[in-house]
């Protein structure tokens, strides 16, 4: 098994350093476009090794798409994050380009390879991935709703005063501050469906919190987050190398499933050897279907942005 991590940035690295201490696969490489930062982060990542006993190698490489080849997974981070105050979608004109190139690059080497988009704006840049590649849709995953289903669960923690490997929550929809969706109704604790132990307003304000979850740590730190991204990032991965069928909200594309067509959003999927699997259908009531709707519409309208750029 070989794991290819592009862009070496905080999430990229945090990545990596997820799937080295997993043991994940024998050959991890670790690619960036800026002159040795791959390869420092590499050498750090292999002398930790030597504290925490992982087996793991990873190799750093700048720019040299050669050394990826035979890869299995390929993560792409690469672009630049949001500061303070952007959204995630003001991203897209520079990151559009990085991601189509990233991903011609890696396919040249590796025809085979199943594909993770973490880069912003994630729904429009996994449309784009899959768009220009034309890989088969299983093979094309974005990573975000993981992330976001992370934040509601830690929200949750804290007005439970719960485990939180008691909590089942999860987020779907887009993976933007406005079009992300909490699933309320159907957060469970122990089975124990979340509505009963909090009251309609508190639940919405952890439905809020998780919506800008990411927002509140970008204004605290500067630049967005990376240990939950690179936590979330890895799990996904893991569950494709280990074939576990783990059951995980990611961006896909949609084919009629839940009302949309044409376009790459956060739902429930199998995640197995084959990418994703399965689209598990949880039946959204009228109000989350509406909501659903408006984030397909929002995404919608971000991809068209697309047939402006000249990539
Ligand atoms: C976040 C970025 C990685 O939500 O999208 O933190």
């Amino acid at each position: 098994m070989k794991i290819t991590v592009v862009g070496a940035g905080a999430v990229g690295a945090t990545v990596a350093d997820n799937i080295a201490r997993k043991e994940l696969c024998q050959e991890l490489v670790l690619v960036d476009i800026k002159e040795g930062i791959a390869e420092g982060k590499a050498m750090d990542m292999n002398q930790t090794a030597t504290l925490l006993g992982f087996d793991t190698r990873v190799i750093g490489s700048t720019n040299d798409y050669t050394k990826t080849a035979g890869t299995d997974v390929a993560v792409i981070t690469s672009g630049i994050p949001r500061k303070p105050g952007m959204t995630r979608e003001e991203l897209i004109g520079t990151n559009a380009s990085i991601v189509k190139g990233v991903t011609e690059n890696i396919l040249k080497h590796s025809p085979n390879a199943i594909i993770v988009v973490i880069s912003n704006p994630m729904d429009t840049m996994t449309y784009l991935a899959l768009k220009s590649s034309g890989l088969p849709k299983n093979r094309i995953i974005g990573m975000g709703g993981i992330l976001d289903s992370a934040r509601f669960k830690y929200y949750l923690t804290q007005a439970l005063n719960c485990s939180a490997a008691d909590l089942h929550a999860v987020v779907v929809g887009g993976h933007g501050d406005t079009t992300m969706i909490p699933l309320t109704r159907l957060a469970v604790l122990n089975g124990n469906p979340v509505s009963n132990l909090l009251d309609a307003a508190t639940l919405q304000k952890v439905a809020a919190d998780t919506m800008v979850g990411g927002a509140t740590l970008t204004k605290l730190i500067g630049t967005s987050a990376w240990y939950a991204p690179g936590a979330a990032g890895a799990a996904l991965v893991e569950s494709i190398v280990r074939d576990e069928k783990k059951v995980f909200p990611c961006c896909v594309a949609l084919d009629g499933e839940y009302g949309q067509k044409d376009i790459c959003l956060g739902v429930p999927v199998v995640i197995g050897k084959n990418g994703w699997e399965k689209i598990v259908d949880y039946k959204l009531d009228a109000a989350e279907q509406d909501a659903f709707n408006k984030s397909a519409d929002a995404v919608r309208s971000m991809n068209s942005v697309l047939d402006t750029l000249t990539l």
